[in-house]
């Protein structure tokens, strides 16, 4: 079998709704089960790269080299080892890179040329973790991966906004089958909005089959994000469901 590298971008143009959490859980669990993963943070917040218990001390160099300083670095040296079978490639200046892809003729080749040196890293996936704004930064991304994970928050507001990602992709002229995956989350079992909600969201995908299974509001996820620990270190029932979001991504 030849070697693929999936790549894979986590987006969605609401905020707040887990693309960041989702990146570095499906990261982590994909690392788990043995695949070799890069996760790029190329949200200017810099969640993913706080979740897996970095901040910017950590950083040598960072995705902002890979454009600005192209003779003094290679894509190796702005990659952190962050767990077992995962690697991090963390950015900064978020501003700056979009301000600069403006400039760029050919968006939907920037990142194939910046990052053309990770096919000789055999990865098996590259999983990105973007900003909630339409920006340069997401058009070259989305150009760039294979497929999408749609994190989408089980509240009304987040569920009528899904449509946002169709328009995004069509003006883009990318394919909508491109999102493989839905991934409900912060489901309440407890109220009935929440449990509507995802009705809805079944309804919405039953053709399609991209829908996961929920995952469910825990504190413990907001807490491993704050200790920079994924919930497969930290909290077994939030590693359980997400371990069946790492299964459908397997396929
Ligand atoms: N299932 C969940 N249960 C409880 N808290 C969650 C859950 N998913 C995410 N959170 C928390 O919600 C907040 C927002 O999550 P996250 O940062 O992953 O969203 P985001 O979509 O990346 O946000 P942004 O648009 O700002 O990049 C974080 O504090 C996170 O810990
Ligand atoms: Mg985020």
């Amino acid at each position: 079998m030849g070697y693929t590298m999936k790549k894979i971008a986590v987006i969605n143009n609401k905020g707040g709704v887990g693309k960041s959490t989702v990146s570095v859980q499906i990261a982590h669990g994909l690392a788990l089960k043995g695949f070799k993963i890069l996760l790029i943070d190329l949200d200017g917040q810099n969640d993913s790269s706080m979740f897996l218990g970095f901040t910017q001390d950590d950083y040598k160099n960072t995705f902002f080299d890979l454009i600005n300083n192209r003779n003094c670095c290679t894509i190796e040296e702005c990659i952190i080892s962050a767990r077992e079978n995962l690697d991090l490639l963390p950015s900064m200046h978020i501003e700056q890179i979009n301000s600069q892809f403006h400039r760029i003729s050919r968006i939907d080749l920037v990142l194939n040329e910046l990052l053309a040196g990770l096919e000789s890293l055999r990865y098996d996936y590259v999983i990105i973790d973007c900003g909630p704004q339409r920006t340069k930064i997401n058009d070259a991304v989305l150009c760039y991966v294979d497929n999408i994970v749609l994190p989408v928050q089980v509240e009304a507001a987040s569920v009528r906004a899904i449509g946002n990602i169709y328009e995004y992709l069509a003006d883009l002229r990318l394919d909508p089958d491109m999102i493989s995956l839905v991934i409900p989350n912060m489901f309440d079992q407890r109220t009935n909005d929440s449990k509507e909600n995802l009705e809805f969201l079944k309804e919405f995908f039953s053709n399609s089959n991209i829908l996961s299974e929920p995952i469910h509001r825990r504190i413990k996820l907001t807490e491993a994000g704050k200790l920079g620990k994924t919930v497969f270190e930290f909290d077994n029932v939030a590693a359980n469901q997400f371990s069946l979001v790492v299964e459908r991504l397997i396929g």
